[in-house]
């Protein structure tokens, strides 16, 4: 479904050093065409990534502040995000759920807000260890969903991320097998409680411990389009390689 998304999620990683070798990768690799391109570097590295990249890679921001900025100490704005060249911001992320305790509400919010002042969303959903287990994946899924498509307006600039919380920083990546049925169950929500249009036109993008060993596998998947990368996104020559990983 639509242009195959590669998202190289840095998280809380990187100097100026390790940044500007990282970029110079990026601006050396050759990059298939048809594939967007986004990169989040931590909110401090960000004019330095914008003014370092060769344009061909946009800029995500890894999280957002759920209004207009102001008396808000240590948070950034979505206005401050566009005035740096941001196109699009990470929600939802797992690590912002549980480590930081965002909840469903929240993440909405923010959602809805990002996306009326023009950023793209990458709005991130997965299960547990535990919540798999126990049967519990889709259900978590639909429940992650249904507050993004309460509290948005329209569908038209997000991108899903389906990253399963155990995959993510582990190693253990979800079988192209295991990644496809939550795809397609998502898909499904989609086009039952939103729209089949919608369903049809959203990417719904896979994330945890994607690398370039098994992205060409998970690529091939009818429902996999893209994928939001963390560790091996810290590589130029590997996240090339998952890039270029398009069918
Ligand atoms: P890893 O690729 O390091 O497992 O991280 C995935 C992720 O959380 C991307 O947002």
């Amino acid at each position: 479904t639509g242009t195959f998304f590669v998202g190289g999620n840095w998280k809380c990683n990187g100097t100026k050093e390790s940044i500007t070798k990282l970029v110079s990768d990026l601006n050396n690799a050759k990059l298939e065409s048809d594939v967007d391109v986004v990169v989040a570097p931590p909110f401090v590295y960000i004019d330095q990534v914008k003014s370092s990249l060769n344009g061909r890679i946009e800029i995500a921001a890894q999280n957002s502040w759920v209004s207009k900025g102001g008396a808000f100490t240590g948070e950034i704005s979505v206005e401050q995000l566009k005035d740096t060249g941001c196109k699009w911001v990470i929600l939802g992320h797992s690590e912002r759920r549980h480590v930081i305790g965002e909840d469903n509400q929240f993440i909405g919010k923010k959602a809805a807000y990002a996306l009326g002042q023009g950023l793209g969303v990458i709005a991130c959903i997965g299960e547990l260890l535990e919540e798999r287990e126990a049967g519990k994946t889709f259900d978590v899924c639909y429940q992650q969903l249904k507050a993004f498509a309460d509290a948005v307006p329209s569908w038209d600039n997000i991108v899903i991320a389906y990253e399963p919380v155990w995959a993510i920083g582990t190693g253990v990546v979800a079988t192209p097998v295991q990644a496809q049925e939550v795809h397609v169950a998502v898909r499904d929500w989609l086009k039952n409680n939103v729209s089949a249009e919608v369903a049809s036109k959203t990417r719904i993008i896979y994330g945890g411990s994607v690398n370039g060993g098994n992205c060409a596998e998970l690529a091939k998947q009818e429902d996999i389009d893209g994928f939001l990368v963390g560790g091996a996104s810290l590589k130029g020559p590997e996240f090339a390689t998952i890039v270029n990983s398009v069918t």
